[in-house]
């Protein structure tokens, strides 16, 4: 301010004395007055030009922030620059923040949609777009009712009840291939709702299977159970011969040995669920567990096919160079499924038939193969094979004595050990089950030569 008031009393003084000492004009008092008063016409000019120029460029819709103004104009560009520059930097800021906080929401696995007081939409993200089908730009300002046109979402939005979600279909759906979700609105701000939705089609699927093995197991459990109390019934109500009880005894034996036989299989299933996978310091010689599994099934197949029906008949190859191979992993895992396997080639195969045990060896993996000339499996059972409970044919493998468990250990033993779990069949001529197990877990064993039995 104060030196302001120097600047003009110093220019009014400078037009004064430029006035008197002009050269030509007498030095008279009233010529600096005129010059005083000249200069500060010129000064008050050059204010209204300065002033003129800021209201100019105040008028543009971008303002240029190199241009600078003199006196007090020039303070006062200075100023509404800096304050520009602030600001400008402040909407940079919350931009980036606004920019981060819907990355944030558009990595959210939940759909997110934003609605107006008349639900209408303001802005979704993608995961909307993959829920709900909602596209976040074409979509918006559409009224919501209209976009998701559920009955039980319409139900829900009338009945206001936002304390909980609502279940509905995804874009997705397919009777085949469900894709379900829950959405829940939450009302907030002056009418505005958000909408939320997540992707629940695996909890469904989960708590389906879930019900189906609960109502399996009951099945599977009843069964027998109602056999055995009928034959206890009927062993108390008559008076039954030796043999006759002899006869209901051993059924009920076999009844009993089912219902075991159930049990250890999903204990079994529990325990491979339950533990930690096998690491690769266990190592398990192939050729004993193939021994093992030779005699398990000699016994088995003379059990389930007597010398008068024909015999089946058992072949068990492993390669004179394959003999002291070894396989990183569980050998109790290991030889339930072998053996699960094998005991499915004996059972489903007839009479006469042929059942053939492989090891096989490779630089990619190691392939142990069941191969059976028994009834085959058409191939659209072949993706279900590995379900908890599937069966093929329930009354012929109930008489055989199957809960359908079997192939669902192996796979997951299988998968355990890194390996994977093929099916080939065809009907009518045969099927062959093959384990195929990745080389890294394959070695050739450090067993003992006098230990090693070559099993053809
Ligand atoms: N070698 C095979 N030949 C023909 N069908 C087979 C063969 N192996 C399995 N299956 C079919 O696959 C179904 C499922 O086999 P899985 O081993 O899981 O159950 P299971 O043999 O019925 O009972 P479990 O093995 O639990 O005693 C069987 O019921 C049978 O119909
Ligand atoms: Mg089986």
């Amino acid at each position: 301010m104060i030196g302001r008031l120097f600047n003009l009393i110093f220019v009014l003084l400078l037009g004064g004395l430029a006035a008197y000492f002009w050269p030509g004009q007498t030095q008279s008092l009233q010529n600096a007055l005129m010059g005083m008063l000249a200069a500060a016409v010129a000064l008050y000019t050059y204010n209204i030009w300065q002033s003129q120029r800021l209201l100019h460029w105040l008028r543009q819709p971008e303002l240029d922030k190199q241009i600078r103004f003199r006196g007090v104009w020039g303070e006062a560009g200075d100023r509404i620059i800096r304050l520009l520059k602030l600001k400008e930097n402040q909407r940079i800021v919350s931009e980036e923040s606004l920019r981060q906080f819907l990355a944030a929401i558009q990595a959210s696995p939940h759909g997110v949609v934003i609605l107006d007081k008349d639900s209408r939409i303001h802005w979704s993200n993608q995961t909307a777009y993959r829920h709900l089908g909602l596209d976040p730009k074409l979509d918006v300002q559409q009224l919501i009712g209209n976009m998701l046109r559920s009955p039980d979402f319409s139900h829900y939005v009338h009945a206001k009840s936002f304390d909980r979600e609502v279940f509905i279909e995804g874009r997705l759906h397919r009777i085949d291939r469900p894709h379900k979700l829950g959405v829940q609105l939450f009302p907030y701000g002056d009418g505005r709702m958000l909408l939320l939705s997540r992707d629940v089609t695996l909890i469904e699927q989960a708590e389906t299977m879930r019900r189906d093995f609960v109502a399996n197991v009951s099945h599977e459990i009843r069964t027998p159970l109602t056999v055995l109390s009928g034959f206890i019934e009927t062993l108390q109500m008559l008076s039954l011969t030796e043999d006759e009880r002899a006869k209901y005894l051993s059924l009920m034996a076999a009844q009993s040995d089912r219902m075991k036989s159930l049990v250890e299989d999903l204990l079994t299933l529990s325990r491979l669920e339950g533990s930690p996978f096998p690491g690769n310091r266990d190592w398990v010689a192939v050729h004993k567990l193939f021994k093992t599994c030779e005699v398990e099934a000699q016994g088995l197949s003379e059990r389930l096919h007597p010398a008068d029906k024909g015999r089946q008949q058992l072949v068990f190859e492993l390669p004179e160079d394959n003999a002291s191979d070894e396989l990183a992993g569980s050998q109790s895992e290991l030889h339930s499924a072998f053996s699960n396997l094998i005991s499915n080639a004996i059972r489903y195969t007839p009479a006469g038939g042929q059942i053939t045990v492989k090891w096989a060896r490779n630089a990619e993996e190691a392939v142990f193969s069941v191969t059976d000339t028994g009834p085959g499996i058409a191939p659209e059972h072949f993706s279900r094979l590995a379900e908890r409970f599937y069966r093929i044919d329930r009354s012929r493998s109930r008489e055989t004595g199957g809960t359908g468990l079997g192939l669902a250990i192996v796979k997951h033993v299988v998968q355990r050990h890194g390996g994977t779990l093929l099916i080939d069949s065809k009907l009518n001529k045969g099927s062959t089950f093959s384990l195929h197990f990745p080389s890294a877990r394959c070695r050739f064993g450090q067993t003992d030569a006098k230990d090693q039995v070559a099993v053809n």
